[in-house]
């Protein structure tokens, strides 16, 4: 399979390079001079993935002066965290002109693009993303923070990485259930970019299978579709909001379960309550479209009824804390049809609590 290249167009573009058996050290050196850096990991990808890393950055002339694992998961996000791998760079002698690779999922991503953006006022950043998740959705768009006690995602920063490479051999490591999580937010954008795109998603099972060419074509078709929305809104101030399609009811549904759902299988329903409000508004009728696709993907398509009612009520209190809701009721991103979203949909509590009645199993 050829290694393909995808490029970021915003200020300072940033290429995505997506392949199999990527030689590593020739594409970091590539665009990059080699010099001090450090790996940012986490205690499940280290000891996997960091050795083979160290060794083709080394064999390219680059120093690594050590490699710093966090705990793996989303426990992993937080201040102390934070503060910790500040101190060990610190320690290390990062100096002003190094480069951090953060090498794993979303969660080393997040957290070692906030450390990177912000040590010494920012040093570069390479993002090596080794879930389908990071791969397809977080190491693309320069979103990075921390969660504090009170919420997810309340600390952060944009911070542009230099490069994102994309090994698909990491992803033999990889639970299946993640891949499922992955494949999540690649059908939210292939619905969202309708078209080509779309008619990829007919990859999905393959995919999910590990199969190496499925993979690579939906992570292409994800990046080069991020890309697009994030060039022309990075900092989300209207566009971008349209990858929060199936989020809404999402987030609540994760909040609900207490972190104990995942996200992409919460998104997953979230994508069904979404299509149903859809229909309704739009009479364009999805829902098959989006059953078939979760199911080929290993997603849920119905959550308990309980955990229908407390979504409900964390959806109550995600709207008292935006400001910009205000009486009006919820507000959704719905598809008029597969490649139209429309974002900002005034949704009414009523109209929320029957689009949740309609995934409850
Ligand atoms: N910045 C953004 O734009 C953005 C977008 C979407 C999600 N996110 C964030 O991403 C996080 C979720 O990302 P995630 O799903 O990758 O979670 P994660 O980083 O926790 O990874 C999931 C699990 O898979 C393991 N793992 C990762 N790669 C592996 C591999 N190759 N082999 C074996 N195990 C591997 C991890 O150790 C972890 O246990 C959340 O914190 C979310 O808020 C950020
Ligand atoms: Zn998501």
């Amino acid at each position: 399979m050829p290694v393909e290249t995808v490029d970021v167009p915003v200020t300072s573009p940033y290429p995505v390079i997506v392949g199999s058996g990527l030689d590593l050290g020739r594409i970091v050196s590539n665009t990059l001079t080699p010099g001090l850096c450090a790996i940012f990991t986490d205690s499940t990808v280290g000891p996997l993935h960091a050795a083979r890393v160290q060794g083709a950055l080394e064999g390219a002339g680059w120093t690594v002066a050590g490699t710093i694992e966090v705990p793996s998961g989303e426990s992993s996000k937080s201040i102390e965290a934070y503060a910790g791998t500040l101190g060990r760079l610190a320690r290390m002698g990062l100096t002003r002109d190094a480069i951090i690779f953060a090498l794993g999922g979303g969660v080393v991503g997040d957290l070692g693009g906030f450390v990177a953006g912000t040590y010494m006022r920012g040093v570069g950043l390479v993002m090596l993303p080794t879930s389908l998740l990071a791969m397809v959705d977080s190491a693309v768009g320069g979103k990075v923070g921390v969660d504090l006690p009170e919420g997810k995602n309340l600390v952060g920063a944009f911070v542009r990485p230099r490069l994102v490479a994309a090994d698909l051999d990491w992803l033999a490591t990889l639970p299946g259930r993640e891949i499922s999580n992955g494949l999540a937010e690649t059908i939210k954008m292939g619905l969202l970019s309708g078209s080509d795109f779309f008619d990829d998603l007919g990859l999905v099972g393959a995919a999910r299978t590990g199969d190496l060419d499925a993979l690579q074509s939906l992570v292409l078709d994800s990046v080069r579709f991020k890309a697009r929305v994030v060039a022309e809104d990075e900092l989300e101030g209207g566009l971008r909001a349209i990858l929060n399609y199936g989020h809404t009811v999402g987030h609540a549904l994760e909040a609900a379960a207490d972190y104990n759902l995942q996200h992409g299988q919460a998104v997953a329903v979230g994508m069904l309550a979404a299509a149903s409000l859809s229909r309704k508004r739009f009479g364009r009728d999805l829902i098959d479209v989006h059953e078939d696709l979760l199911h080929a993907a290993g997603l849920p398509r119905r959550v308990p009824a309980v955990g229908a009612e407390l979504a409900l009520l964390a959806m109550g209190r995600d709207k008292k804390r935006s400001a910009t809701d205000g009486a009006a009721g919820h507000r959704f991103v719905l598809l008029e049809d597969v490649g139209k979203p429309v974002r900002n949909v005034p949704v009414s509590e009523e109209e929320a609590r029957e689009a949740i009645g309609a995934i409850v199993e």
